[in-house]
C-alpha cells in the first residue's frame, strides 16, 4: 500500500504517489553533490514519485533520526547511504518490521545485515582500489621503488575500507611499493590539501599520491604546487570518481588518473523501488559498471562527462 492507500503496482502506474524517503551523507565531495542531484532529477520529475530527502551534514545520528522520520511518516521505501558500515541494525530493523524496503546506495553496512536491506546499489570499492594499484604498477613499472602516500576517505566508511583494502592488497607482494603515510581526509578537498601540506614537510620523497576521491586529490595537488613540486610529474596523482574537476586536472597535466565511481545512481534506485513494488526478486547487490580514465582517454572523455 502507498500512503494513498492505493496498491503500490497502480501507484507506479500514476494512481497515486509513492513516497520515498533519502537518507542522504552531506556536501563533502563534488561526486556526492552529483549523486543528489542525480536523486532530486530522477524523483521530482516523476509525478509517480514524492521525494522526501535529508541531509546528515556527515553524521550517522542525522541519517538515523532521518531514517526514524520517514518511518514515522509511513514512506514508501527508504534510500539510504550509509555514512560508515556499522551501527545500522538497530534503525534498519526498526524498519523492517514497519514493512518499509531500504535501499542501500553507494555505501554498504557491515557484513552479516544482508536481511535489513532489500538491495545495494553502487559500486565494487574493492575493485576500485585494485584497478588504482593495476594503472601504478603498469604506469612505473614492477620494479620500480615507489613511496606512496594514501589519502584516506571518512574513518568507517565502506568506501574507504575497500578502496584501501583494494589497493594494499594489489602491492602486499611489492616490497618496492611502500605506503609511507597513510591518514584520512575525509573525503574532502580541503583535508586532503592539510595531510598533504603536514606529509610533505616530513619529506618530499614520494612518487605517488593514492587519494581514496578526486576531491582529496585535487586537495593534494594544491599542496604539492604551493610546496614548489610538480603534481602529475614529480609526483604522479591517482584519484577516484571519475568527476570533470579530475578530468580537467589530467588535461592540465597535474593528475594522472581517476577511477571511475558512477554517483548517478537515482534512475536505479527508482527502478529497484518500482520492481520490488512490482513484487520482482531483486539482485541483492546492483553492480555499476566503471572505467578508468588516464591520458588521451581522460582528455577524450572529458567534453562528455555528466558529472
Ligand atoms: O561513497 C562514495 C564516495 O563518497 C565517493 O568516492 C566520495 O567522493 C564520496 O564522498
Amino acid at each position: 500500500q502507498t500512503t494513498n492507500g492505493t496498491n503500490a503496482a497502480e501507484a507506479g502506474s500514476g494512481g497515486g504517489k509513492l513516497v520515498v524517503g533519502f537518507a542522504q551523507i552531506g556536501q563533502e565531495s563534488g561526486w556526492r553533490d552529483a549523486e543528489t542531484a542525480s536523486i532530486k532529477e530522477t524523483f521530482e520529475s516523476d509525478s509517480n514519485f514524492e521525494l522526501k530527502f535529508s541531509d546528515a551534514q556527515g553524521k550517522q545520528e542525522n541519517q538515523i533520526k532521518a531514517i526514524r522520520t520517514f518511518i514515522a511518516q509511513k514512506v514508501d521505501a527508504i534510500g539510504l547511504a550509509p555514512v560508515v558500515e556499522s551501527g545500522w541494525e538497530t534503525v534498519l530493523k526498526e524498519a523492517k518490521d514497519a514493512g518499509i524496503p531500504v535501499f542501500l546506495l553507494d555505501r554498504g553496512i557491515t557484513k552479516g545485515n544482508e536481511d535489513l536491506y532489500t538491495s545495494f546499489i553502487g559500486s565494487d570499492f574493492i575493485l576500485e582500489g585494485q584497478n588504482a594499484a593495476k594503472w601504478m604498477v603498469e604506469e612505473l613499472g614492477a620494479d620500480a621503488k615507489v613511496n606512496i602516500v594514501q589519502l584516506e576517505g571518512t574513518v568507517g566508511a565502506s568506501a574507504a575500507n575497500d578502496r584501501k583494502k583494494g589497493f594494499e592488497d594489489a602491492i602486499k607482494d611489492k616490497a618496492n611499493y611502500k605506503i609511507v603515510y597513510s591518514q584520512t581526509g575525509d573525503f574532502t578537498r580541503a583535508k586532503g590539501k592539510e595531510v598533504m601540506e603536514a606529509y610533505l614537510k616530513q619529506s618530499k620523497d614520494i612518487q605517488v599520491v593514492y587519494a581514496h576521491n578526486d576531491d582529496m586529490a585535487l586537495g593534494a595537488i594544491q599542496a604539492i604546487e604551493e610546496a614548489g613540486l610538480k603534481p602529475g610529474t614529480d609526483i604522479k596523482i591517482i584519484g577516484v570518481d571519475g568527476v570533470k574537476a579530475a578530468f580537467e586536472a589530467i588535461a592540465a597535466g597535474k593528475m594522472n588518473v581517476t577511477v571511475e565511481c558512477n554517483p548517478l545512481l537515482g534512475p536505479q534506485l527508482k527502478q529497484a523501488i518500482l520492481d520490488q513494488k512490482a513484487g520482482k526478486t531483486l539482485d541483492k547487490w546492483i553492480k555499476s559498471e566503471e572505467d578508468v580514465y588516464a591520458g588521451q582517454k581522460a582528455i577524450d572523455a572529458l567534453p562528455n562527462r555528466k558529472y
